[in-house]
């Protein structure tokens, strides 16, 4: 029996674990039939089996590590020939502590995985949105893109080319039917931090939210319109304010003459 309700294919990256997990269950929920993805073979066809008898859609499973090239290039390929309706860009990584605990070819592997995937990914999926006049494109970022930090150089850069990236292919596609969002999680307790053998007592008990919590508010967010979503933001001014800042920077920076303090 299928979903009587049932829509266009949602895409999830990294759905074997918590984030994409929970935006797995939720778009199935909604109707979409599902394309999961990440390395673990065993838990996406775990979930796959679960989300299929739960809400009658199907779910395929790919299993592909997105840092390698061809891999990637496998899942391009798809968003190119099937007509895709969502896609979630989840998949990503931390490589935290300093930079000089790590090597140049693991963090080449982050950065594959946390830049070159989701602009790669982005690209072939609005390709076919552009061509279908539609289309949602979800990728996820974080609250450590404003936060320059000696314990996550790579992380946090990469989640700030996630959110300036994002943010102006959303103007690219400005009043178009194209749906583009980024989402900020603060720290969601996920096996993000277990996975690169941490322990998530790097924050207080109390700054964590539940993956269930952060995809709920995240899709809210996606229905109000929102291109930027801060789920743990009580005060939209906090942002508002932020963005002011920013916009005072980049007048304050297009003087055409150099700071009196550096003559
Ligand atoms: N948890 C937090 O506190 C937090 C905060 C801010 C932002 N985020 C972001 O939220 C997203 C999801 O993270 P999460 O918290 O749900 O962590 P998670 O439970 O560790 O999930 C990460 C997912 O990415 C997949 N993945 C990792 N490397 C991959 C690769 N090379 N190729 C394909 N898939 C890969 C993992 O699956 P496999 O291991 O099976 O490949 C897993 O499904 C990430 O982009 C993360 O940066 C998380």
């Amino acid at each position: 029996m299928t979903n009587s309700n049932q829509k266009g294919l949602a895409i999830i990256t990294g759905a074997s674990s918590g984030i994409g997990a929970i935006y797995a269950d939720r778009l199935a929920a909604q109707g979409h039939p599902l394309l999961i993805v990440a390395r673990r073979k065993d838990r996406l066809q775990q979930l796959a089996t679960q989300l299929k008898k739960r809400y009658t859609v199907n779910v395929e499973t790919l299993s592909l590590d997105l840092a390698n090239p061809s891999d990637l290039l496998t899942l391009e390929t798809k968003l190119k020939s099937d007509p895709v309706d969502i896609l979630v860009n989840n998949a990503g990584s931390g490589g935290l502590g300093p930079l000089s605990s790590t090597t140049a070819d693991k963090t080449e592997a982050l950065v594959r995985l946390n830049i070159i995937a989701v602009t790669r990914l982005s690209q072939a999926a609005l390709d076919g949105f552009r061509d279908r006049g539609k289309g949602t494109l979800i990728n996820l970022g974080s609250i450590i893109a404003f936060w320059p930090s000696a314990a996550a150089a790579v992380y946090s850069g990469t989640k700030s080319y996630v959110v300036n990236f994002t943010r102006s292919i959303a103007m690219e596609f400005e009043g178009t039917d194209i749906r583009i969002q980024v989402v900020m999680p603060g720290p969601v307790r996920t096996e993000f931090f277990s996975s690169q053998g941490m322990s998530d007592s790097v924050f207080p008990d109390d700054y964590y939210i539940t993956a269930d919590e952060l995809v709920d508010a995240a899709l809210s967010g996606l229905e109000q319109g929102e291109i930027v979503t801060n789920p743990t933001m009580a005060e939209p001014k906090v942002w508002e304010d932020m963005e002011n800042t920013r916009t005072t920077y980049f007048a304050a920076v297009s003087s055409g003459k150099v700071a009196p303090r550096y003559l």
